[in-house]
């Protein structure tokens, strides 16, 4: 990234998941966002756009990732104007009809309050009420957080008990154990994450198509799938898990013969 950034000015930007990433479920070690802060784009106009969408959803009490302030890092590092963070409830309250927030320095926001004064007419200034009036304030919300945690977590563990139980050793699949968010990122052997999508969906189960968390769909090496445990109950789940780990082991089989 800095390599890009710092060298070629038609890179204008990037796009980041700093906690609890999409897909991969990692969170930025201090030293990745100082790195980003301390960027020297060879754009002038050159953004970060922190999409801080995980930024309360933990699955442990006792485990939990934190990260640095980008915006007070950029500052340190002479960068003020240099990010946009974003959050919203959409995975707190209704995905899609809650309150969304951006945050950024003074000029920043005054620009961005200069747009939406011809973007939009005004809030759903009722929704935000509603939204007030439940959530209180951050104790409540990270009150009401438990609560996701607790039904998620054992959602999680089917699909990472499953995984670990039948794959541990095998080398035909490795994965990441996350403390957060909402997914957990599966990496099967090269040119086998189609195959398996395929065969667990003639056995009932449907998985977000391979390669969807790539540029345009399209995984070079066609071995990442994104587990997304939060929809199906923990039952469900369990077998789900089950019929995923029989499919990549069927199509780590066939990949091995055909070599
Ligand atoms: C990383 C990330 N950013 C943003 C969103 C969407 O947020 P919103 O519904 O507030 O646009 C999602 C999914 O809901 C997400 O996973």
């Amino acid at each position: 990234v800095e390599q890009y950034v710092n060298n070629d000015p038609a890179v204008k930007g990037i796009w980041c998941v700093p906690k609890y990433s999409n897909p991969t479920g990692i969170s930025y070690s201090d030293e990745t966002v100082k790195r980003f802060a301390a960027l020297k784009p060879a754009a002038e106009d050159f953004m970060i756009y922190w999409d801080n969408a995980y930024c309360v959803h933990h699955l442990y009490e006792d485990d939990r990732d934190e990260i640095l302030n980008i915006l007070d890092e950029c500052k340190k590092a002479g960068n003020p104007d240099m990010v946009f963070i974003f959050a919203s409830t959409s995975k707190i309250s209704f995905p899609g009809s809650g309150v969304s927030v951006v945050a950024s320095s003074l000029n920043n926001v005054s620009w961005i309050l200069k747009l939406m004064g011809v973007q939009t007419i005004g809030h759903d200034k009722i929704n935000q009420l509603r939204h007030v009036r439940f959530f209180k304030d951050i104790n409540g919300l990270m009150e009401h957080m438990k609560k996701h945690g607790e039904l998620l977590r054992p959602k999680f563990a089917a699909v990472t008990d499953t995984l670990e139980k039948e794959l541990t050793g095998l080398e035909i699949g490795s994965w990441v154990k996350p403390k957060g968010g909402y997914f957990i990122s599966f990496d099967a052997l090269p040119g086998c994450a189609k195959s398996i999508v395929a065969k667990c969906k003639a056995l009932g189960v449907t998985l977000t198509g391979a390669g969807a968390t790539y540029p345009y769909g399209k995984d070079p090496l066609d071995s990442n799938i994104r587990i997304a445990p939060t929809f199906p109950s923990t039952e469900e789940m369990k077998d789900a898990a089950r019929v995923f780990v029989l499919c990549v082991k069927l199509a780590s089989v066939e990949k091995l013969l055909e070599g």
